[in-house]
């Protein structure tokens, strides 16, 4: 099975787009695909309810940017066989965990693999960027990079994700808002506001750059209470940027309520998902409850040794 990873931006999404550095940590859930001969190219996502003919134009839109996007990834392979791909995915969309960049990466290795062809993780994240760009317009790869490598990274557009080794295990609470968000949209905004006053939008990616540095070195020595500080300044900055919404922002609070060190929106905001760092298991017990007290789903996910 070809898999991709989900992931969580730990600090600096957004500003990631804008050349800063970002870090993210790869989800254990993600994106399966496989590869198999056809008489056309075909995509298939049983969870979504897609199976859809990448020659045919899809009436549905949110299944045209589907089989769009599954052609773009079609042609970075010359000449390339009809393949049937079936892909199952254990992420939802629009949640900000890096879905699409998951499936992408499922799909060209399930196409490499049914081709025979091997490629290293980069060379892999590079071509579902291809993807990336008819779902999000925009993106700064650090989705496709992470889908790909897995672990936990650094990364800044245009440079090698650079691995971060953890001085202790981080536990997280992921909350999701219930509302759909698109990082399409929330990119695009950011980018108006950019246009608008590029002085004040570079002073916020210059102090989310700087949390970022900050958070590289409390990861490395696992310092999580400074961690999770630095969280919180995070999701201020971005609140400024109006990524979070009403609904975000209350599970951050509730989060913090119940002893999370600290809690931010993650991926494109706009809806979608939240973090919240706890020191241990039973902390993350403590703040999965409170958020599902408030009616939201969360899950804990534990990342490094
Ligand atoms: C989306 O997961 C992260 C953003 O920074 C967009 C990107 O980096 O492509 C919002």
């Amino acid at each position: 099975m070809a898999f991709g990873h989900g992931k969580l931006i730990l600090l600096g999404e957004h500003a990631v787009v804008y050349g800063r550095p970002a870090l993210a940590a790869a989800l254990p859930q993600g994106a399966e695909a496989v590869a198999e001969p056809a008489d056309r190219a075909r995509l298939e996502i049983a969870p979504w309810g897609v199976a859809l003919d990448a020659s045919e134009i899809q009436a549905d839109e949110r299944a045209e940017q589907l089989r769009q996007a599954f052609c773009a990834l079609l042609d970075g392979y010359d000449p390339l066989p009809a393949f049937r791909v079936r892909v199952e995915l254990s992420l939802p969309g629009g949640a900000g965990l890096g879905g699409s960049a998951a499936l992408s990466v499922a799909i060209v290795r399930a196409l490499d693999a049914a081709l025979g062809r091997q490629r290293d993780a980069p060379a892999v994240a590079e071509a579902a960027l291809a993807a990336e760009r008819v779902f999000h317009g925009n993106p700064s790869g650090i989705d496709s990079a992470l889908a790909a490598s897995g672990g936990v990274a650094l990364y800044r557009k245009g440079s090698p994700l650079e691995s971060v080794r953890l001085g202790r295990k981080l536990t997280l609470v992921v909350g999701h808002s219930g509302e759909q968000g698109s990082t399409r949209e929330t990119v695009a905004s950011v980018a108006r506001q950019h246009a608008r006053n590029p002085a004040k939008l570079d002073q916020i990616f210059d102090g989310i750059e700087a949390l970022v540095t900050n958070g590289r070195s409390a990861l490395q020595t696992g310092e999580l209470w400074r961690l999770g500080q630095l969280m919180i300044l995070n999701q201020k900055l971005l609140s400024s940027m109006m990524l979070s919404t009403s609904r975000l922002s209350e599970m951050c609070q509730a989060a913090e309520q119940a002893g999370a060190l600290g809690a931010k929106l993650t991926g494109g905001g706009g809806g979608g998902c939240m973090i919240a760092l706890c020191e241990h298991a039973a902390a993350a017990e403590r703040v999965q409850h409170a958020l599902e007290a408030i009616g939201r789903e969360a899950f804990i996910a534990e990342l490094g040794a």
